[in-house]
Order: C-alpha cells, then sequence, then structure tokens
C-alpha cells in the first residue's frame, strides 16, 4: 500500500530564503509522524507547501497519487486537511455550527434524500461524528468564546476532522496549552490515528512530540538534519546542538506532557 504521504525533494524559496531544501518526509498508513525544529527551520512552510499554499518544487504523492500541481482546494478535496498556527473559529457560532459549516457540501444523491426523504444534513451528521470522535459532545452548543484554549483548539482539530481527511496536518495544536490539557490532546490524538487517521504533528511541546508518535522528523534552517524513532532523536547529537548549540549530555527532555521546549530550556524560557 501507499503511504499516506509521500514528500520527495520539496523545496521552498521566499526571495533570497531559502525556506525548505530538498525535503523528503513519509508519512505511513496508521502512523503519527512528528516534524519538529527551532523556530523558522521551515515547519509551516512545509505543511503550506504540501496542502499547496505556496509555490514548491518537488514531489507530494497522498496515497500514491502526484498532488503537486494541483490547487489548494483539489487536494483538500482528495483528503489533505490542516491546521492552522493561530485558531480561527467563527465566534458567533456554536461548537456544532463550527464543525457544520467545515463539513462541505452534499454530493447530488445525499442532497435528494435530505430534500426528499428528511434525512439529517451530511455536515450536521459529520459534525455529530466528529463531536464524538473528540468525545466533544459536552460543549457543542457552546460559543468559542466561553471555552478554554485547550477545548478551543480541540475545536480547531474537529473542524479539520469534519472534511473526513485521509490525512492530518497538525501546525502547533498544543501551543498555548497547559500541562493537563497538553496530555489530553495527546490521547485524543493518538486515539484518532489507532483508528486510522495518519497524522503529522508539528510542535514545539517535545514531551508531546517524543511521548506520542510513531516517528518523528527535525527540520533545521530547511534541511532534514534527522530522521527516527523519538529514542533515537532524543539522543541525536545534531538535533541537540540545533536546539541547544551544546552537547547531547547537558539536556534530557521532560517527560509527556511538559509542555516543555528544548529551545525554551536552551533560552531560560517557557516561551513558544
Ligand atoms: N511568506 C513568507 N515570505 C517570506 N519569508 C517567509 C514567509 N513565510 C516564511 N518565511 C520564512 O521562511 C522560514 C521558515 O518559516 P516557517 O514559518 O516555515 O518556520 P517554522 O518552522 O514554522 O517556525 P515556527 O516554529 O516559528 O512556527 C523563515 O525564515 C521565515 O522567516
Ligand atoms: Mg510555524
Amino acid at each position: 500500500m501507499s503511504p499516506a504521504l509521500q514528500a520527495a525533494g520539496v523545496s521552498v524559496s521566499f526571495g533570497a530564503v531559502r525556506a525548505l531544501q530538498d525535503v523528503d518526509l513519509e508519512v505511513g498508513e496508521g502512523k503519527l509522524v512528528g516534524l519538529i525544529g527551532p523556530n523558522g527551520a521551515g515547519k509551516t512552510t512545509f505543511v503550506d507547501a504540501i496542502t499547496g499554499f505556496v509555490q514548491a518544487s518537488g514531489s507530494v504523492r497522498l496515497e500514491g497519487r502526484e498532488i503537486s500541481a494541483l490547487p489548494p482546494h483539489r487536494r483538500a478535496h482528495l483528503g489533505l486537511a490542516r491546521t492552522w498556527q493561530t485558531i480561527e473559529l467563527f465566534d458567533d457560532l456554536t461548537v456544532r455550527e463550527n464543525l457544520a459549516v467545515a463539513g462541505g457540501r452534499p454530493s447530488l444523491p445525499e442532497s435528494f434524500a435530505e430534500i426528499v426523504f428528511g434525512r439529517q444534513p451530511r455536515a450536521e451528521r459529520l459534525a455529530e461524528e466528529v463531536l464524538g470522535l473528540l468525545d466533544l459532545e459536552d460543549i457543542a452548543e457552546e460559543l468559542p468564546s466561553n471555552l478554554s484554549q485547550g477545548r478551543r483548539k480541540l475545536v480547531g482539530i474537529a473542524r479539520a476532522l469534519a472534511s473526513k481527511p485521509s490525512l492530518l496536518l497538525l501546525d502547533e495544536p498544543a501551543a498555548g496549552l497547559d500541562t493537563h490539557e497538553s496530555l489530553d490532546l495527546g490521547r485524543r490524538l493518538r486515539r484518532l490515528v489507532d483508528g486510522g487517521l495518519p497524522t503529522l504533528l508539528i510542535d514545539h511541546d517535545m514531551g508531546l512530540v517524543l511521548g506520542i508518535c510513531d516517528e518523528i522528523y527535525v527540520l533545521d534552517f530547511g534541511k532534514l538534519i534527522a530522521r527516527g524513532s523519538p529514542e533515537e532523536v532524543r539522543s541525536n547529537p545534531d538535533v541537540l546542538a540545533a536546539y541547544l548549540g551544546t552537547s547531547a549530555a547537558e539536556v534530557e527532555p521532560d517527560a509527556p506532557g511538559t509542555g516543555t521546549a528544548w529551545a525554551a530550556v536552551a533560552e531560560g524560557t517557557a516561551e513558544q
């Protein structure tokens, strides 16, 4: 079977800035893959390149199908879903409504069944399903402004799920979450992936990424500097040097969900 995502030789330049250089990355079926790297390493640019939001060279295959020449909406239609570094929810719509508007248009037979037989609209059914999947039924009728940052983040992910994607790309879903929320997010993500949704997770919360991913890729200045299991990556001297400019012996990444980024450790700050 083809991997869910196969990116080969992906490069992006912004004028003189080479934001991505020849990046190869694979997300296998049923896998949770991490993409980490210091600020400005090119992580968001990678997601933009895969989803078609920036001009990129190289090959991008979704379940074996080359999609690099397609516009963003066609890629989304084929099963790519992403979240954004800053969450954008409709603040005057309830959680349920936020999910329903993301569900997309029904097919012609579905519209027929909805109108003629009074069947529950597809978008509503999908919203219902996603609420159940992420265990968010209790906040379905809330407005986003009444929710904690952690819950808002989950609604952002739920919205990406409402399009029934075949691959999920998450850009810093744990940013701004406390330890408890981050652990909770990790458990839910792992459950989603184990339920069959391959996912690429970008985050600065090393505890989260090292704790739940099957495999991790590390970017620095637009280039991949490491790829491996969490154990391999956490002890890779190049990775530690990229984050800290120091040796592996000097830092021990914290337990899952501690919200601690190596970069923050290096700078003596708890900031992202
Ligand atoms: N639209 C743009 N125009 C010009 N330069 C850009 C643009 N978007 C990103 N860059 C540059 O490309 C590089 C990679 O940025 P990117 O946002 O992908 O990094 P990142 O790894 O997501 O960082 P962070 O962890 O801070 O989110 C940076 O040097 C950034 O300044
Ligand atoms: Mg980014």
